[in-house]
């Protein structure tokens, strides 16, 4: 059996975040990692664990994350799970939590899914590689909130060994029979 992780990512980097767990459960598990924006159909028969990634963008998940977890529910509680979100408001300790962090809470009361675990992960910030209005837009926000202002900067907030602590803490969550 393998383990399924799902990304749903605007920039790339949640996309980075879902192959460093991949990386880090490889040596004890067959990994399958995806873009959940081009997954069609799932041979859920293959897997016994999964996991879903997703970022924030002007204060949303994609709405492709709750359709696919209210499409897939049934298959997602019955295999041992986990969620992780992606954003900016995570760059601060008191907002990293999945009940500090707004968007997170939020996402977890909506959906129909309750994960077995949950994490949440700075992201990143990089100015040069947005398009005019989102940096200023994202600009603006970070001042409004005491961030980086200097748009000719790139700044990677992510802690790479929570990242690697979380695909420990997923990968120890004792199975289900399916
Ligand atoms: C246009 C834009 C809007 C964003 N809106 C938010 C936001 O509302 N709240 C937040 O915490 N982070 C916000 N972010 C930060 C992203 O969540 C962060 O850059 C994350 O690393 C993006 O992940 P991705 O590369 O996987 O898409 C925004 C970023 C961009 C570029």
């Amino acid at each position: 059996m393998k383990a399924l992780i799902l990304y749903s990512t605007r920039d790339g980097q949640t996309r980075e975040i879902a192959a460093r767990i991949a990386q880090t459960l490889v040596p004890q598990q067959l990994c399958d990692v995806q873009d959940l924006a081009e997954t069609r159909q799932i041979d859920w028969s293959q897997y016994d664990r999964v996991l879903i990634g997703a970022s924030i963008r002007y204060g949303h998940f994609d709405t492709a994350l709750m359709t696919f977890v209210t499409q897939h529910r049934q298959s997602l509680q019955q295999r041992v799970s986990g969620f992780f979100s992606v954003n900016l408001t995570a760059r601060k300790a008191d907002k990293r939590s999945p009940q500090t962090n707004a968007y997170t809470r939020k996402f977890l009361e909506q959906s129909p899914w309750q994960p077995d675990c949950c994490a949440v992960f700075a992201g990143a910030l990089r100015y040069p590689r947005y398009r005019w209005f989102d940096r200023v837009m994202i600009q603006l926000i970070m001042r409004m909130t005491g961030g980086e202002t200097d748009t000719s900067k790139e700044v990677e907030y992510t802690d790479w060994s929570a990242v690697s602590r979380f695909a420990y803490e997923f990968a120890q969550l004792p199975g289900k029979s399916l």
